[in-house]
């Protein structure tokens, strides 16, 4: 065996692994543990055993393998149990409805962070001492108070009256790239424009809005073997975010009560004394809620339009088919694949038993390609009908509560887009994010032309 060959372990020695997790030993590291729970990303699903299919592996993800492993789940075993996986054993729900029954019926699948919380992402055990409270990892009544206090920030009134402003920042934004040169669309527009909504929301000083990404994009990466050793040398970048908005969070709280995020937080009784653990766990919830979503749905778009010429040409033709396309964006992209739920009593899902304590996926990727629930599922269609009718945003009470805020933003860019130029072309392959959390895109080559 060549020294760049990766070691092949035994299935004790993955059991021993996740013992040690489990157990919360911290030295078991990124690495260790990418390398013992690795899989062949290339494998045709068909040929794998039913059994052992595991389609929340990172590594599907980087190399955007993961559709046909739900295509056949959906269709030969559409509530999935995996036994052994870099995350535990879990269910997976791949159907529409069966992944708005879980969703809706909260009482049943909790979200609660001391349970399992929302992701499959981390074990419990070793990555307990990283997982922050927050309000979407919690169930009523205290979710239902903590997210009263942000949600006004996305009431229509508000988003009209926040639209000038996007407007003006994505105008600038576009105006000021190059033309006919290749540049890194995530980088260049994507990632500007969601850092400048942020700082808005927060009202912190725009200089900082790519601090807000960083640390948003840390917590996307704890558990990647390429980012981090371990999860605590990523965790202690988030410490500077904690002390960051910690100074905000006190100086706000001396000031009446202002319409931004920190303000909000600092002047109700729900979260007005939340320690340092929840103040950052809110905080990094509405980071992350706000940036990695909305960016991937702007990339995802572009690369959308490209590899379907036709409904570029449509949308080139007619551009007030724009706020049709944008939720047709959206479920095509579905910039979070996952949101993960703890069973807290035995159930039945599509005909499957699942006992308390049991962690479950609503894969939402797979529902928004559920052919039996979305006609013609597979396809990119700009102007087809009920776009809204999708999974991206999930159900019930944690349905996203900033849906038509991503919308708004999505709708102004692209309506600012085709002002300036008459195309945007992919000139190179997009490089994905390893993650079966966020459906991310890492860096996408485009021209925009004039
Ligand atoms: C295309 C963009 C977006 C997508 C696809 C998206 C998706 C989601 C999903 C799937 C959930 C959880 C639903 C569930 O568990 O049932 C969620 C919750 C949430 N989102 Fe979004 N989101 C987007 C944009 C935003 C924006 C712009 C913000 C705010 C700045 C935001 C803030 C939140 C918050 C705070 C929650 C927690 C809600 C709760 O637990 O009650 N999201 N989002």
């Amino acid at each position: 065996m060549s020294e760049a060959e990766p070691r092949v372990y035994t299935k004790e020695e993955r059991r021993d692994i996740m013992n040690r997790m489990q157990a919360g030993d911290m030295t078991v590291s990124n690495k260790e543990v990418a390398d013992a729970f690795s899989i062949d990303a290339s494998a045709d699903p068909k040929d794998i055993p039913l059994d052992q299919m595991n389609p929340a592996h990172p590594s599907l993800f980087k190399h955007d393998t993961f559709w046909g492993h739900f295509e056949r789940l959906r269709k030969e075993d559409p509530v999935h149990f995996t036994e052994e996986s870099v995350f535990g054993p879990y269910w997976s729900i791949t159907r529409y409805e069966d992944i708005m029954h879980v969703d809706k019926n909260h009482e049943i699948f909790s979200s609660k962070q001391s349970l399992g919380g929302i992701t499959l992402n981390g074990v419990k055990g070793r990555d307990d001492e990283f997982a922050l409270p927050m309000f979407i990892q919690d169930d009523p009544p205290k979710h239902d108070a903590q997210r009263k206090v942000v949600a006004p920030m996305f009431t229509p009134k508000n988003l009209q009256d926040l639209e000038p402003l996007i407007r003006e920042r994505a105008g600038d934004i576009l105006d000021n790239l190059p033309r006919g040169e290749e540049i890194n669309l995530v980088r260049e527009v994507s990632v500007e424009l969601t850092g400048q909504m942020l700082a808005t929301l927060f009202d912190v000083p725009q200089e900082d809005r790519m601090k807000l990404v960083h640390w948003s994009d840390t917590v996307a990466s704890l558990g990647d073997p390429d980012a981090f050793d371990s999860p605590e040398e990523g965790f202690q970048i988030l410490f500077e975010c904690l002390a960051y908005f910690q100074e905000y969070y006190e100086a706000r709280k001396k000031e009446p009560p202002a319409f931004n995020l920190v303000s909000m937080l600092a002047h109700d009784e729900a979260t007005s004394d939340m320690g340092p653990q929840e103040l950052l766990g809110n905080i990094i919830l509405l980071i992350v809620g706000g940036n990695d979503t909305t960016r991937n749905s702007i990339s995802g778009g572009v690369l959308a339009l490209n590899r379907n010429p036709d409904q570029y040409e449509k949308l080139l033709q007619n551009p007030g088919l724009i706020p049709k396309m944008v939720p047709e964006i959206i479920r095509w992209q579905t910039p979070l694949a996952h949101m993960a739920r703890t069973c807290v009593q035995d159930t039945e899902v599509g005909g499957k038993q699942i006992k308390e304590g049991d962690r479950v996926a609503m894969w939402y990727i797979s529902g928004n390609r559920d052919e039996s629930y979305i006609k013609n599922a597979d396809q990119f269609i700009i102007d087809r009908d009920n776009p809204r009718m999708h999974t991206a945003f999930g159900y019930g009470i944690h349905r996203c509560v900033g849906n038509r805020l991503a919308e708004m933003q999505l709708r102004v860019v692209w309506e600012e887009i085709m002002q300036r130029f008459s195309r945007v072309e992919v000139t190179g392959d997009p490089e994905y994010v390893p993650s079966s959390f966020v459906h991310g895109i890492r860096e996408l080559p485009v021209v925009f032309h004039e």
